[in-house]
């Protein structure tokens, strides 16, 4: 990162993103230059099921990631040689696993075959350095809201590698109660997006959902607004989906924006970033920069693009790693469940 204390030695780093349904390759120069980012969705395959099918994902993978690599080395200005790149980063949790295998496996093949380091990367991690990827300058600490289609949480970050936890959901994560609840209302997959799309033309105040926690601590809970929007649902057959997905959104981005705020202002942060897959969403990013208008702090959303899924992100991070960490071990394995380290 621009920002880093110390200087990778490994300049031009490949990034590779397996794990879950997005199969992504990007070269990145010096931690944060993106050279080529290539992601490959495969939305596609998964929508008629209404959810990722773990055991497609992994083979799709396996399909899509020679192409995808090809794609992203040859618009760096490289090959199948791999010529020009220092380094390998890949995601090796969490994640599905065998969607994460895949992944590591190529980036252990290449690492061989290229002899070059490869680092394995925490896809969290990635998920943070993706904000700082478009502004290294934000100035610390920041406020982290990282929100995905499998995490909630609120981190502080004191300098890159240096994360305090926060809070984290109880339950469903935000983007998967996105995604449940558009599966519910019959409005496919993947159901932020939808929900996001129809939301812009429905009544917010329609319904009044459940904030749940909204003024307590930092944890979310999202499960019991899914229920209530489905027995609403039920009791109202009529109800005008718009107007029951712009109520639903609402009473996700309040609960997302109230306690981003509060933690924000508790750790004096100089600015509040947006991670993960829900931070496209269109009402979270302007209540957020509205909040940080009025608290005067630093409002950071990164383009739709570095929040969801891609590889410039594990590439960014993976520079940090092999300047702070040292290169990683073949016998690196994928963790489903790999945590964010609380602190480096
Ligand atoms: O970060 P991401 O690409 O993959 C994970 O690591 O999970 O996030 C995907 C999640 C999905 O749940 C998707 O529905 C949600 O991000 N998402 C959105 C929007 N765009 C994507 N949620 C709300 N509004 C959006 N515009
Ligand atoms: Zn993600």
């Amino acid at each position: 990162m621009a920002t880093s204390p110390v200087s990778s030695p490994a300049h031009r780093i490949l990034g590779i993103e397996t794990s879950c349904d997005e199969t992504a390759a990007a070269v990145v120069d010096g931690g944060s230059v993106i050279v080529s980012s290539v992601v490959s969705s495969q939305i596609d395959l998964h929508a008629r099921y209404g959810g990722v099918v773990p055991e497609l994902a992994g083979r799709a993978h396996v399909e899509l990631l020679t192409p995808v690599l090809a794609e992203a080395l040859e618009a760096a200005g490289s090959d199948a040689s791999g010529k020009g790149i220092d380094a390998i980063a890949v995601t090796c949790g969490p994640g599905l696993i065998g969607s994460l295998l895949v992944g590591v496996a190529e980036a252990k093949a290449l690492s061989l075959a290229w002899d070059v380091p490869f680092v394995g990367v925490n896809h969290l991690e990635a998920h943070l350095f993706a904000s700082l990827l478009e502004q290294p300058d934000l100035g610390w600490p920041l406020m982290v809201l990282l929100v995905s289609g499998g995490h909630t949480l609120l981190v502080e970050v004191s300098a890159p590698g240096a994360y305090r936890l926060l809070g984290g959901t109880v339950d469903d994560a935000a983007g998967e109660a996105f995604d449940k609840v558009a599966r519910f209302l019959g409005l496919g997959y993947p159901g932020g997006p939808a929900i996001d799309a129809i939301a812009g033309r429905g009544d917010p105040e329609a319904y009044a959902f459940p904030r749940a926690f909204l003024d307590a601590g930092y944890d979310f809970s999202f499960s019991g607004l899914k229920t209530a929007v489905v027995n609403t649902v039920r009791r109202h057959p009529g109800a005008d989906t718009a107007d029951v997905a712009a109520s639903f959104r609402q009473a996700v981005v309040d609960v997302l924006v109230t306690k981003a705020r509060r933690a924000a202002a508790d750790v004096g942060a100089r600015a509040l970033c947006l991670a993960g897959g829900v931070a496209a969403n269109s009402l979270l990013r302007s209540r957020v920069e509205e909040a940080c208008a009025e608290d005067g702090i630093g409002a950071f959303l990164p383009s739709r693009a570095l929040c969801t899924d891609n590889a410039a992100m594990v590439a960014a991070a993976g520079w940090w790693r092999l300047a702070h960490g040292g290169p990683s071990d073949l016998s690196l394995g994928a963790d489903p469940a790999l945590r964010l380290a609380p602190t480096a």
